[in-house]
C-alpha cells in the first residue's frame, strides 16, 4: 500500500492533479473518495470526469445517488451514498453489472456502503487545511499501484 498526503491550495490544484491522474484510470476501476462533508469529494470527481473529457454540466449525486457518464469507450458511474439508510437499498443499482463493462466507479460516503460495493483501488481521503484541503491517498490493489506511479504529483516528495 502506498500511501502520501498532497496539499491542494485551491480548485485548481484539484483540476492540475485530476488531470495527471486522468489518462492513468482510463482503463476502467473503482475509487472511494472519503472526507467530512464539504471536503472536496465532488470537486475531486467532477475535475476528474472534465479531465477525462466528459463536456457539459457535472451535477452532484447528492440527490439522485448516481450520475453516469461516457468518456469514449469508458462508462464513468459517480455515486453519493450520503443520503442512503441502507447498504441494502443499493441492490437495485446493479453495481456488479456496471463493473462489467469498462467503467471508473467513483464512490463518495463509500463508508455507508459497506459490504455492497466494488473493492476500491484507490481511496481518497481529503481533509480540510487551513488553506485548501490535504489529500490522503491509499492504493489498495496492484491497479491503484499503478495508477499512483504514472501520476507524477503523488511522488514528488509529498
Ligand atoms: N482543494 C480545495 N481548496 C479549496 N476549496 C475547495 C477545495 N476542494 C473543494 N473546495 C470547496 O469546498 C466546497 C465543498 O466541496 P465539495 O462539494 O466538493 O465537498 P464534498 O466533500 O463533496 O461535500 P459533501 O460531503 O457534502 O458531498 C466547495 O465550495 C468547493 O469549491
Ligand atoms: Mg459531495
Amino acid at each position: 500500500m502506498a500511501e502520501a498526503g498532497l496539499h491542494l491550495t485551491d480548485e485548481d490544484a484539484v483540476a492540475q492533479l485530476a488531470a495527471q491522474l486522468a489518462p492513468q484510470v482510463r482503463g476502467g476501476g473503482v475509487i472511494y473518495l472519503r472526507g467530512d462533508l464539504g471536503a472536496g469529494k465532488t470537486t475531486f470527481a467532477r475535475a476528474l470526469i472534465a479531465a477525462l473529457g466528459v463536456q457539459g454540466r457535472i451535477k452532484s449525486p447528492t440527490y439522485s445517488l448516481i450520475e453516469s457518464y461516457r468518456a469514449g469507450g469508458l462508462a464513468i458511474h459517480h455515486l453519493d451514498l450520503y443520503r442512503i439508510a441502507d447498504p441494502g437499498e443499493l441492490e437495485w443499482l446493479g453495481l456488479e453489472e456496471l463493473q462489467d463493462d469498462v467503467s471508473l466507479i467513483l464512490i463518495e460516503w463509500p463508508e455507508r456502503g459497506v459490504g455492497a460495493l466494488p473493492a476500491a483501488d484507490l481511496a481518497l481521503n481529503l481533509v480540510h487545511a487551513a488553506a485548501g484541503r490535504t489529500l490522503f491517498v491509499c492504493a489498495a490493489s496492484a491497479r491503484g499501484e499503478a495508477w499512483l506511479a504514472g501520476t507524477s504529483a503523488f511522488h514528488s516528495g509529498a
